[in-house]
């Protein structure tokens, strides 16, 4: 598989397998490091992360792997994610998540993540979620900190609409690499907020996380509109020879012009490999619309319908 490449020092698999479940999947360390070789042996070399994905768990179980084998981590390309929080212990009956993307958090939330990894640097690393309190030179600090000491190799964001990136661009000499955001058939919101501009005026990917919605359109109680959309995928994956409708999703993200890394959620390796497949699959432009229209209409204008 031909990798994707961010810039002249850092390319990433062309799909991306997210580990936000890991501790979910049932995996014990020797069952792990088996998967992880098999997904090595097929070029799935990047592994998605953040601080606070089973508080910390999924990271500390991979780094179990890291520790008990070194010399993969050359091997993989480690992406990693903080500015996210959890305020608690203030207010135990509101639980709630927050964003702190003070220089000091950002610092010591990698070096958290770094310590749990068991290793001395992320390949990349996200700012998780823009936040309104974010004081665009403090990031900058935090990122240019992070750089000096050789614990991040290339950052970029998650969530972030084009204007907060620009914002934190103004302020650092550092290229943003990637904005991670929300993309399937059931989420279109990057296709609305000019996100999809922004990154291919940039000359950057989009990672798409929850590629397939989560599962959505695979559960037992999915609504008469879900219903409807799978019919339209179920047409369509018999037009171009798909094996099923999430290799479909995944087709459908592949046909957009901006470069897109889906990032996997599954535990089951055979979903992952639906991701790749799709990768050899071509979407004609009407059947990318089919499946604009029946899953999100608002999206192409009355004329569009009427003719
Ligand atoms: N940057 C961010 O803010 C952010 C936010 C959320 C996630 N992420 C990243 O994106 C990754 C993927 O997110 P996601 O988990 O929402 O992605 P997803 O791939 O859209 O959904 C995966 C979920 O759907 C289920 N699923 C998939 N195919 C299925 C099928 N055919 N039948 C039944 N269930 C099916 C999986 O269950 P099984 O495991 O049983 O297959 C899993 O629970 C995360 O791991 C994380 O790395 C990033």
């Amino acid at each position: 598989m031909e990798k994707i490449r961010l810039d002249q020092e850092l390319s990433l698999a062309p799909v991306t397998i997210g580990m936000m479940n890991l501790l979910e999947w049932g995996l014990d360390p020797k069952e792990l490091s088996g998967r992880l070789h098999e997904y090595l042996g097929l070029g799935l070399t990047t592994y998605d992360f953040a601080d606070i994905y089973g508080k910390g768990g999924c990271e500390a179980l991979f780094g179990e792997i890291l520790e008990q084998e070194p010399s993969l981590r050359n091997k993989i390309e480690i992406v990693t994610k903080g500015g996210i929080v959890y305020d608690t212990l203030r207010r135990p009956y509101f639980v709630s998540e927050s964003y702190n993307l003070s220089k000091e958090h950002l610092v010591s939330a990698c070096e958290a993540s770094l310590k749990r990894l068991k290793t001395d640097h992320v390949d990349l690393y996200l700012i998780h979620r823009p936040c309104p309190l974010m004081d665009p030179a403090e990031v900058a600090e935090a990122m240019d900190k992070l750089y000096r000491d050789g614990k991040v190799r290339k950052f970029g964001v998650s969530n972030f609409l084009p204007e907060q990136m620009a914002a934190l661009e103004a302020y650092t000499g550092i290229p943003l690499l990637v904005n991670q955001v929300q993309m399937s058939v059931k989420c279109m919101d990057f296709l609305a907020d000019g996100t999809q501009e922004d990154a291919l005026r940039r000359k950057i990917p989009l990672m798409a996380y929850s590629p397939v919605g989560g599962g959505a359109l695979h559960r037992a109680d999915v609504s008469r509109d879900d219903l409807e959309t799978i019919g339209v995928l179920k047409e369509i994956q018999e037009e171009i020879g798909a094996g099923n409708i999430d290799e479909v999703m995944y087709a459908w993200l592949y046909r957009l012009p901006v470069t897109v890394i889906p990032v996997t959620g599954s535990g089951k390796k055979e979903r992952v490999l639906y991701a790749v497949n799709a990768l050899k699959y071509s979407m004609t432009r009407e059947q990318w619309y089919d499946i604009l229209r029946v899953a999100r209409p608002e999206h192409v204008s009355r004329k569009y319908h009427d003719i």
